[in-house]
């Protein structure tokens, strides 16, 4: 029988000799991984100070808090969800407890979270689903313009786990705030890419409230964290951490996020910017091959996703196991993300030759052939960067 640390190091083998593109997954640089597996890993503070021997923890604390802020242009941030369900959790029950909630449906690439059965029926509050395009993802905004001024819902929630575009968070704030709403980004996926300054800058758009992982296109340690500059959606929000949805926040969680600010905070632009390229360059090849690829009218991308154009779900599910036998990693969305590609340091040529890979591989062609030549690309872009 193994131990835990053999099975950990098979694991670490085996993902090391795959592609890696999975939209919400991503590799922490040393530093990060440096923070995570330090003595802080099994500490504690609280504010108000409770614990002794804590003053470099909450040094730590603070020091993570103004970087977010400058990183993101925020007045206020949270780094205490453990995760960006623990932040959709709190951005939920802080603002539509018993109430209503209006956002996207998972089916239309809305977060599964969203579900009537998930955390709305977990706060005790009514979903409202927008009117969505399943080509584009994207939420119709006349008609949730008209939805909202009807409804008028305590919490409007955009972003989502399968993203490709933009969400309409200009053309929907008015209507949210003419009768005191509170319009919340789920930037789970794509906060990698708003910290870079592409995609799109939903606090200055008119939301109030940010939330997201810290560890999907942002290459942070697994985490949450919310954002807003509205001091009372601040105060709200404050009244709902300690002991309500958190107690230890993982302190090297803290310190290793402190890394990845400082890391974003330089080379964050350069690799957004690269993570779009190549998504792009990834779904125009695929289209050229003959691969279907969602929202081809539309340029197809313009997030860390490229989204394989298959309906049968025993089809998905069947291209999901012949992609994994040749060493690429997707999920059952058929999803390919581009953000750990990219911290590997390829670019537009890679995307083309993984592209015919992706090809032979929905072909039928022997799985071992192509795991090979997958992995003798792999073997040339071993080092992280950006970090
Ligand atoms: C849009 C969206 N929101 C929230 C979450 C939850 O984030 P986490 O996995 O960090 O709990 C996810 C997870 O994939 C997501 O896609």
């Amino acid at each position: 029988m193994s131990t835990a640390l053999e099975i950990l190091r098979a694991h670490e083998r085996y993902r090391k000799k795959t592609l890696n593109m999975i939209p919400s997954e991503n590799i922490q640089s040393p530093r990060v991984l440096k923070a995570l597996a330090s003595d802080l890993a099994g500490r504690y503070s609280l504010r108000p100070q409770y614990y002794s021997g804590a003053m470099y923890i909450d040094e730590l604390w603070s020091y993570a808090e103004e970087l977010a802020k400058k990183l993101f242009r925020a007045e206020y941030v949270f780094l205490e969800p453990l995760s960006g369900h623990i932040a959709a959790l709190l951005t939920y029950m802080t603002f539509a407890k018993h109430g209503k909630i209006a956002c996207l449906h998972p089916d239309f690439g809305g977060y599964p979270g969203n579900a009537p059965d998930r955390l709305p029926d977990l706060i005790g509050a009514d979903a409202i689903y927008f009117p969505a395009s399943k080509d584009k993802l994207l939420p119709d905004v006349e008609k949730s313009v008209e939805i909202i001024r009807s409804e008028k819902p305590d919490l409007v929630v955009l972003g989502g786990s399968l993203i490709l575009f933009p969400h309409p968070v200009k053309e929907l704030a008015e209507a949210v705030h003419e009768y005191g709403g509170v319009l919340a980004y789920d930037a789970a996926h794509v906060l990698g890419l708003i910290a870079g300054g592409v995609f799109q800058d939903p606090l200055r758009e008119g939301a109030d409230i940010l939330f997201a992982s810290t560890h999907k296109t942002f290459p942070g340690p697994q985490g949450g964290l919310i954002l807003t500059n509205e001091e009372e959606c601040y105060r709200k929000l404050s009244k709902n951490i300690f002991h309500k949805i958190a107690d230890n926040i993982h302190f090297n969680k803290i310190a290793a996020l402190a890394v990845s600010f400082e890391e974003m905070s330089r080379y964050g632009k350069q690799y957004a910017r690269r993570i779009v390229e190549n998504s792009k360059a990834l779904a125009k090849n695929l289209d050229e091959l003959g691969v279907p690829v969602k929202a081809k009218e539309w340029g197809y991308t313009e997030s860390h996703q490229v989204i394989l154009d298959f309906q049968d779900q025993e089809e998905k599910e069947r291209l999901r196991r012949k992609l994994e036998e040749c060493g690429i990693i997707s999920d059952l969305d058929l999803r390919l993300g581009t953000a750990e590609l990219t911290r590997r340091g390829m670019g537009k040529r890679e995307m083309a030759r993984i592209a015919k890979f992706i090809k032979r591989a929905i072909e039928g062609e022997d799985s071992k052939t192509v795991k090979r030549d997958v992995q003798r690309l792999l073997s040339r872009f071993n080092k992280i960067k950006y970090c």
